[in-house]
């Protein structure tokens, strides 16, 4: 529609103008209209890589959410400055991990097993925090003053492994799916895998109980992936005999280890393009990029496992107006809705994402 093109059209003449000074960074949940205005398109360990490798750039649109963006400051450059579009782009799982809570949760299990920063005698810490990549930068800080490390859907498996070669157990949060699936598939069981609810003293669990933990997992979820269900994918093959069913690992244990395959939004991708006979595809993930992956690659049958329409509703949030906003603030020298992590908090954090980026997947 009209009012759609002149957007597009503003967004287009002031990235023109901005030439280099400026890089459009888009998560591959972003709508289609977001996404034709990005210069580098990802997941969000390839976005973190991506905001490290940029110095020339002395912004960095970021079209995605709020936690993504301030990790895109903490490893750009101090001399570039992140912008998200629109500050209401939060993600809900992130917030279900808050510092306190966190803290307080640290204290009691201080309490239970000793100082949790000093290494016993065969040198191994009694726990290590990982935090999934979708948490405030408060949390990355915390991780990284205690000896822990970032993740993402993508290296979560060697993310665990490099942790349990320097712990003897892991406290994972927020997302409770991710650190389940991941665990599950080596080889912990789910009665070392005790969930800690915050509400209640020790988590909910017994103090016997959290001496056999390996996975201590948090309460939180993605309110788009827990849509998906074992059901739906049963359906898909009742309905396409032969169907490959891919998900996100944010599902749920019983979703993932009913689908075919689980990966993170580039594995997802990757696998629909390096098919090469003609394949029908059931994915368990957001819809936007399911969308977009079905009119990439018209030799496959692709569509989502969700028969109800499932976007991220803050993802949704970025805009091609509140792009063209932002651009022409920078034409006039008006940087806004810049994010920017506090050094003392982003000094550590950038220890936790440092330890992610040298594991290497
Ligand atoms: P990816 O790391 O797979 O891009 O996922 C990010 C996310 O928020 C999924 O909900
Ligand atoms: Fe957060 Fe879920 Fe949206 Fe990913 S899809 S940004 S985890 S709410």
């Amino acid at each position: 529609d009209a009012g759609a093109d002149e957007l597009a059209e503003r967004v287009r003449a002031a990235k023109e103008k901005l030439g280099d000074r400026v890089l459009i960074m888009g998560h591959f949940y972003q709508r289609e209209e977001v996404v034709v205005h990005a210069d580098y398109l990802g997941d969000s360990f390839q976005l973190a890589k991506a905001a490290k490798a940029h110095p020339e750039a002395e912004a960095i649109v970021f079209c995605g959410v709020h936690f993504m963006a301030e990790t895109a400051d903490m490893l750009s450059g101090p001399h570039q400055a992140v912008i998200l579009p629109n500050l209401a782009a939060g993600c809900s799982m992130a917030d279900m991990a808050s510092i306190d809570e966190v803290e307080e949760c640290w204290e009691q299990l201080t309490d239970l097993y000793g100082d949790l920063d000093t290494r016993d005698a065969e040198g191994l810490l009694p726990v290590i925090p990982v935090t999934y990549m979708n948490s405030s930068a408060a949390i990355k800080g915390f991780v990284g003053r205690h000896n822990g490390i970032v993740c993402t859907s993508s290296n979560a498996r060697t993310v665990l492994e490099w942790a349990f070669e320097q712990g003897r157990r892991v406290l994972f949060f927020p997302d409770q799916h991710l650190g389940r699936n991941t665990a599950k598939a080596m080889g912990v069981t789910a009665e070392q895998m005790p969930m800690w609810n915050p509400r209640q003293p020790l988590g909910g669990s017994s103090a016997d109980q959290l001496q056999d933990a390996r996975v201590i997992l948090w309460h939180g979820f993605c309110s788009v992936h827990r849509r998906f269900t074992v059901d739906q994918i049963a359906q898909a093959r009742s309905d396409y005999p032969g169907v490959r069913v891919i998900v996100h690992p944010e599902c749920p244990a019983p979703v993932v280890d009913a689908a075919d395959e689980s990966g993170s939004t580039d594995y997802i991708r990757t696998a629909i393009e390096a098919a090469t006979e003609p394949t029908v595809f059931a994915i368990g993930t957001e819809i936007n990029l399911v969308q977009r992956l079905a009119a990439q690659n018209p030799q496959h049958t692709i569509f989502c496992l969700d028969p109800v329409v499932c976007p991220c509703s803050t993802m949704y949030r970025i805009h091609p107006g509140y792009i063209a906003w932002v651009l022409e603030g920078l034409l006039e020298g008006d940087v806004r809705n810049r994010i920017t992590v506090p050094e003392d908090v982003a000094v550590h954090a950038r220890v936790a994402l440092e330890r992610m980026l040298a594991a290497k997947p």
